[in-house]
């Protein structure tokens, strides 16, 4: 597996490896199985697959974690290995961003997506994300990209770009990876005591109860809302909505265009979850 941390580098390993598919996964590292599941479908179906390792700072707010995001390069290669893949893209700060942060043309996403649910608390995120996420698609030019459904508003607003841009590139959506409680695996679970852990596990309960419903044929959103949010009592909720494909709320589950989206606080720690109808 090759380690890449230049443009140079990379156009050069692109080279080596003409007309071959590649299969591209985006993260900030601190690796877990989440991740890995990610990438173990990016080896599965591409000749090459590539990681991209980078805590990307136009993503963060001022007052967000961005100088403490865990960082734990040598355990990420490992695993990047153990899983298969071909190359680990490792750039700089100033790798990606040569001309500054701030002194670039920058991609605005619709408001409609961007400023609503995670991004009413973390302004600007999305078009941070999709900054980076260009780049790193334009250097790259994968044949499939592969995300994450835990989270998100960051998938569909994704998926918008790459229409809205006619990029040729797929987006493979991948499944949510859980714990042995059925908890959404998130790098910010390691800070959860054994009290908040049990606390937190109201989450998937709620998300479990909501899919029953939706099982039984019951798809008001008000219904599954309610039910929801009473299966997370005691937690400081932030949002626990039906929406479409497009962030905005519905009346009814329509299946294969909603999904169920929630953030609630345990404590100190801010935790996501949903389920896609
Ligand atoms: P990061 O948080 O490192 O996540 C990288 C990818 O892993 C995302 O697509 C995310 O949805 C996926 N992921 C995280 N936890 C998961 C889980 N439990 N099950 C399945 N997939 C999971 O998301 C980012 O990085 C950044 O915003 C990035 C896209 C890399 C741009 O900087």
């Amino acid at each position: 597996m090759q380690i890449i941390k230049t443009i140079d580098e990379l156009k050069a390993f692109k080279e080596n490896n003409k007309s071959k598919t590649i299969g591209f996964v985006p993260t900030m590292g601190a690796l877990h199985s989440g991740h890995l599941s990610l990438i173990d479908n990016a080896v599965s179906n591409n000749d090459i697959a590539i990681v991209s390792i980078f805590v990307n700072p136009t993503q963060f707010g001022e007052n967000e974690d961005f100088d403490i995001y865990p960082r734990t390069h040598q355990k990420d290669i490992e695993l990047c290995k153990s899983t298969g893949a071909s190359a680990v893209f490792m750039p700089e700060i100033d790798v990606l961003y040569p001309n500054g942060l701030d002194n670039e043309v920058i991609l605005t996403p619709p408001v409609d997506m961007a400023n609503v649910f995670e991004g009413t608390i973390r302004e600007n995120h999305f078009g941070g994300v999709l900054r980076v996420v260009l780049k790193l698609f334009n250097l790259i030019s994968p044949t499939n990209a592969y995300f994450g459904r835990k989270d998100a508003q960051q998938l569909l607003i994704i998926k918008k770009m790459v229409n809205d841009l006619f990029l040729d590139i797929n987006i493979i959506p991948c499944d949510i990876v859980r714990d042995k409680n059925n908890l959404a695996l998130s790098s910010r679970n390691i800070y959860l005591d054994s009290a908040s852990y049990e606390m937190a596990l109201k989450i998937p309960n709620a998300i479990n109860k909501a899919i029953s419903l939706v099982s039984a044929n019951i798809l008001e959103s008000k219904i599954i809302e309610n039910t929801a949010m009473a299966c997370l009592n005691g937690l400081e909720v932030d949002y626990c909505n039906v929406v479409d494909f497009n962030l905005k709320k519905i009346r009814e589950i329509k299946k294969g265009d909603s999904l169920l989206l929630i953030a609630a606080r345990v404590g100190k720690v801010r935790l996501l979850d949903n389920c896609w109808f």
